[in-house]
């Protein structure tokens, strides 16, 4: 097994989920060279003994490059420019067929290649609870283990290919149509006489709580829209997963609505806020107000 500082790493993207996902390499004692387009937003990470380069081509040669950026385009933009690094493990959110196009160019550069797609945001990779979902060569996984073990709660591997693509495809939809949810029976109890905080206590407590659930309460009682998730990044994935649907020929009848819900929103220009702003559109569907309720709630992160 190798030690930390014995693999050369290479980060690519620094945003949100990547500037958390590399910090805790960087402040996990690893040899971590990092680029992003904005650099501006990766020299923090030099305080904590990451090298931030300027050139995509210095991270040539690297034992394992990460790659957080937005979507499949970006992807390739990025791959195309990065030299040829001994492994890359992508883990943004895109599709089966962009991965499978990934593998194959990489595959004929001799570079190895893990799909390695999260569930977590920023919030819950600084408390420690980033999940990968990997596919991809079995050895490979096994050098890159170690590294993804670091940066969270730990991973699944679920086999050969982009299996651990259309998993995390199938968990984002069920991210969006849980929010939309969430946010229907929160208007519903307040517009029926509860305070929603009253209400997501309950809720939290109940069968029916999970992680997200709680980590979302903060929220929707005080109305604190700071992005964690853009309401975009979530079409682009509720698409891959209507694709998908269409594919391998599953109806989504639930999936499509939500999309249609989230697509209204973007119509209505909210856009820059986070995706659980569903909670604002949900209220003025409904003939209501809402105003942050100044409770203090957990999020239920801190372990
Ligand atoms: N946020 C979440 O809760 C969450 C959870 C799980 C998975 N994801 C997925 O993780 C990925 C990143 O999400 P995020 O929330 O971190 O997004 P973000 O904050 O918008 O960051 C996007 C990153 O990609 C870079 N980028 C985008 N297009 C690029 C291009 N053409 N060339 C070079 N760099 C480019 C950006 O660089 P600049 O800084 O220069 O703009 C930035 O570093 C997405 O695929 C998303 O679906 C997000």
């Amino acid at each position: 097994m190798p030690t930390h500082t014995e693999q050369k790493l290479g980060w690519i993207g620094i945003g949100r989920m990547g500037y958390a996902m590399a910090e805790r390499l960087a402040k996990g004692g690893c040899d971590l060279a990092v680029w992003n387009r904005t650099k501006s937003k990766a020299q923090p990470l030099a305080k904590h003994g990451a090298k931030v380069v300027n050139q995509l081509e210095e991270l040539s040669g690297k034992d394992i490059v990460f790659v957080m950026v937005s979507t499949y385009d970006d992807v390739k933009e990025v791959v195309a420019k990065v030299g040829k690094p001994k492994m890359i493990v992508e883990c943004s959110s895109i599709s089966l067929e962009g991965s499978a196009e990934l593998r194959k160019s990489l595959s004929a550069k001799g570079i190895e290649y893990l799909a390695a797609p999260v569930s977590g945001n920023a919030k819950v990779i600084k408390a420690g609870k980033l999940t990968f979902v990997v596919s991809g060569p079995q050895a490979a996984y096994a050098k890159a283990r170690p590294y993804l073990d670091m940066m969270g709660a730990g991973s699944s591997y679920v086999g050969e290919g982009e299996l651990s693509r259309i998993a995390k495809i199938c968990h984002n939809v069920h991210l969006g149509v849980v929010i939309q949810s969430l946010c229907e029976i929160t208007v519903l109890a307040e517009k029926a006489g509860m305070p929603r905080h009253a209400f997501l206590d309950f809720l939290n407590k109940s069968v029916m709580g999970s992680m997200f659930t709680r980590y979302k309460a903060p929220a929707l009682v005080n109305l604190d829209f700071h992005v964690t998730f853009t309401p975009k990044l979530l079409r682009k994935d509720m698409d891959l997963g209507l694709d998908a649907g269409r594919r391998f020929e599953v109806p989504m009848p639930v999936a499509a609505l939500t999309r249609d819900l989230l697509q209204q929103m973007i119509g209505h220009g909210m856009t820059e806020e986070d995706f659980s702003t569903l909670l604002l559109m949900q209220a003025r569907a409904s003939g209501i107000e809402l105003k942050p309720e100044n409770v203090q709630v957990g999020d239920g992160l801190a372990s």
